[in-house]
């Protein structure tokens, strides 16, 4: 039977460990059957977690768990993990309990961006080495980090019941946070696309250059065709203007319309900025060591956008 300590349970629900011991005293006051010693069972842990949900405000009506960001692109190199790591950070800043999955599975470099150091991986979830609890490690801002192992040639070759037992790990993450930021890799196949179809809104990242936005229109058309319907937000990065990244907008949106009658949201743009490169030699988000730069900047207006689509303050601990 799954058993936890309060360090491991304080863990998986995002919260200290003071407050998991509190809730244990106040549960264990209206119900003697419970049991607030170690170690808790699965059904104990869950009590908990549902008695810290009703001290928060509510979660907006029939919503269930963590909304799901993907973030993903067509061509490599774009910027997509050092956007996700730094968005999941400035969500956890805001109070939002938030976890990172660097679903580059095999090529997993988020925790690098995130200056933390993962014992196990989802490779371990796997190879049955590790619980979900145990892959979920705290990095910078109060974000939790999940990594997909890197190095891993069974994991970047993942058949689709690996794939599927992955995905399902991901999806096991959503009742115990707000907000879940998959990192995927670059492409097309299968290992980008299953993460594309669970999530509850696509952030497609893309630069002005030419063969990324053929690319980003590459995996817009896929997820279309293969019957994706809820929103995706383009994200432009690397850019001198602003006029630059509407202009990249501008191009993509009327080929999504025309072509696939399908409609693109802007979401925002993240300039060209020394400060990314700079923080990822300093192993940490650029909105932790350089919380003053023109990309710190344009990274809190799109987390701003972003906020408006969660439920109303869902589980916002801040
Ligand atoms: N706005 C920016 N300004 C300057 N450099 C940037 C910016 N965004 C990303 N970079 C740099 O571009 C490189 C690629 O970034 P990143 O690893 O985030 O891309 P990726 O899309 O995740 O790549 P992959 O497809 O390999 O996973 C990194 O060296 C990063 O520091
Ligand atoms: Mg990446």
């Amino acid at each position: 039977m799954e058993s936890y300590t309060i360090q491991e349970a304080a863990r998986l629900l995002g919260v200290g460990e003071d407050q998991v011991r509190h809730t244990l005293q106040d549960l264990a006051a209206k119900n003697p059957t419970l049991s607030g010693k170690e170690p808790l069972t699965k059904d104990t842990v869950e009590a908990v977690r549902q008695a810290l949900r009703g001290a928060k405000p509510a979660p907006a009506a029939g919503k269930q768990g963590a909304t799901v960001f993907c973030v993903t692109s067509g061509k490599g190199g774009v910027g997509k993990t050092a956007f996700a790591v730094n968005t999941a950070v400035e969500f956890a800043r805001r109070g939002y309990r938030t976890i990172v999955v660097d679903a580059d599975l095999g090529l997993a470099n988020a925790h690098i961006l995130g200056g933390v150091k993962p014992a196990k991986t989802l490779s371990d979830l796997l190879d049955k080495k590790a619980e979900l609890h145990e892959i979920i490690v705290d990095g910078p801002g109060g974000a939790k980090f999940v990594s997909g192992g890197s190095g891993v040639a069974e994991m970047a070759n993942l058949d689709d019941a690996g794939r599927k037992r992955i995905v399902d790990a991901v999806q096991a993450l959503k009742p115990y946070c707000d907000i879940v930021v998959i990192d995927t890799g670059a492409g097309v196949s299968k290992a980008v696309t299953d993460f594309v179809a669970i999530s509850d809104h696509t952030i497609v990242v893309t630069t002005s250059n030419f063969a990324a936005i053929a690319d980003a229109y590459g995996i817009v058309k896929i997820m279309v065709q293969e019957g994706y319907r809820r929103s995706m937000h383009l994200v432009v990065n690397r850019v001198r203007s602003p006029e630059e990244a509407e202009q990249v907008f501008k191009k993509l949106k009327g080929c999504t319309e025309r072509f696939l009658s399908f409609d693109l949201n802007w979401l925002g743009l993240l300039p060209e900025d020394t400060s990314v490169e700079g923080a990822v030699t300093k192993r940490s988000p650029f909105c932790e060591s350089f919380p003053n730069s023109v990309a710190t900047r344009y990274l809190k207006k799109v987390v701003t956008s972003l906020e408006r689509f969660l439920p109303v303050l869902a589980g916002r601990t801040g």
